[in-house]
């Protein structure tokens, strides 16, 4: 293993970076093998496989710490077997015993040690698991065998000099899901099919765009890749509820901070685009950036402000705070929410 690895910490963006090893394990005849790391960052495939023409794949996206101590750790790791697993099943695949993903991950962090950056930095060491249809295959039917893998890579603290607001617009030409489609599933598709949304709605200088839910257009969805919450004029912490969003593991944490912590009360339901002025502050939530301040959303040619387009909200900031010192290890976590890997 690499003791040394010459990383300006504070200058890391979210991007590729061939870091030592990486965990394989194939499932073949019902089982899947122990598993190992490798080197090669290459991975050699049937052309025939269901993951390059149907869409059979899917992945997961979640954080290694290093604490103000030196000790590392992960942050709700089985939420993501979980999820993977939610994943694997809606798409025919079979799913990974959480033990197993979680003994993964452990391993992939401890091999790649040196590239898990210093507390202080904000940065971190991303991991990427995924399940992928691999063999020979030509009709539309699910894979004969299948691969488990976890790359890492160190990431940037993705707010540089501090958490900053951002200006979202509604999408009306595109969806993410459909109604009964894949839009809980982390799986490829749901990705692919954002790419033209995201790059229209940035060349209109927003950061992203906001989904409504695909039936009716009246509901808020997905903040890009991240959920959707919003505090009440009355300071309740609201999220969407509907079965086309990805169940955002931050989200679900910001809940039970929001609750647990400040005191807040707290919903899940609709939430209407034509009613956006019962929040005083809004935010997407998500492993990237923990909360990024919604500024303002635009639907039907008007920008719609919350708190301010340069100042962050006193409870979004109170919960960002709360939720980045668990993860760091500076704020007591909830009992089971972190793992250490030793
Ligand atoms: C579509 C979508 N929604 C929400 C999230 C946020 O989920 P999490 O908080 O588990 O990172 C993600 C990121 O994984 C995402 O891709």
């Amino acid at each position: 293993m690499k003791t040394n690895v010459n990383i300006d910490w504070n200058n890391l963006g979210f991007d590729y970076m061939k870091t030592d090893l990486r965990y394989v394990s194939i499932w073949k005849d019902g089982n899947w093998d122990a598993g190992n790391l490798v080197e090669d960052n290459n991975i050699t495939i049937s052309e025939a496989s269901t993951a390059i023409h149907y869409g059979q794949q899917c992945f997961e996206g979640l954080k290694a710490y290093r604490t103000k101590d030196g000790k590392i750790q992960l942050f709700r790791p089985d939420e993501n077997a979980k999820r993977i697993n939610r994943s694997c099943n809606r798409i025919l695949m079979p799913e990974i015993p959480v033990e197993k993903f979680i003994d993964a991950c452990i391993q992939v962090v401890k091999a790649n040690e040196a590239y898990v950056p210093p507390y202080g930095t904000g940065a971190t060491l991303y991991l990427r698991p995924y399940v992928i249809g691999i063999g020979d295959n030509l009709g539309v039917r699910t894979a004969p065998e299948f691969l488990f893998g976890i790359f890492c890579c160190p990431v940037g603290a993705y707010f540089k000099g501090g958490m900053s607001p951002v200006n979202f617009m509604i999408s009306e030409e595109f969806d993410r899901a459909a109604p009964h489609g894949t839009g809980a599933a982390k799986v490829g598709g749901n990705y692919a099919a954002s790419l033209l949304a995201h790059v229209q709605a940035v060349e209109k200088g927003f950061a992203d765009c906001i989904y409504l839910d695909p039936a009716t257009h009246t509901k808020i969805e997905e903040v890009g890749a991240a959920n959707f919450f919003g505090i009440t004029n009355d300071d309740v912490f609201v999220t969407p509820k509907s079965p086309s969003i990805l169940a955002s593991i931050t989200k679900y944490s910001l809940l039970h901070v929001a609750k647990e912590y400040l005191g807040l009360k707290t919903e899940e339901r609709d939430v209407l685009i034509n009613n956006l002025s019962e929040f005083k502050e809004a935010g997407a939530c998500g492993t990237a950036a923990v909360i990024s301040p919604i500024g303002g959303i635009e639907y039907k040619n008007e920008l719609h402000v919350f708190h301010s387009e340069t100042e962050v909200g006193p409870v979004t900031t109170k919960l960002y705070n709360t939720l980045y010192g668990i993860q760091f290890g500076d704020v007591e976590a909830p009992k089971g929410w972190i793992v250490e890997v030793k």
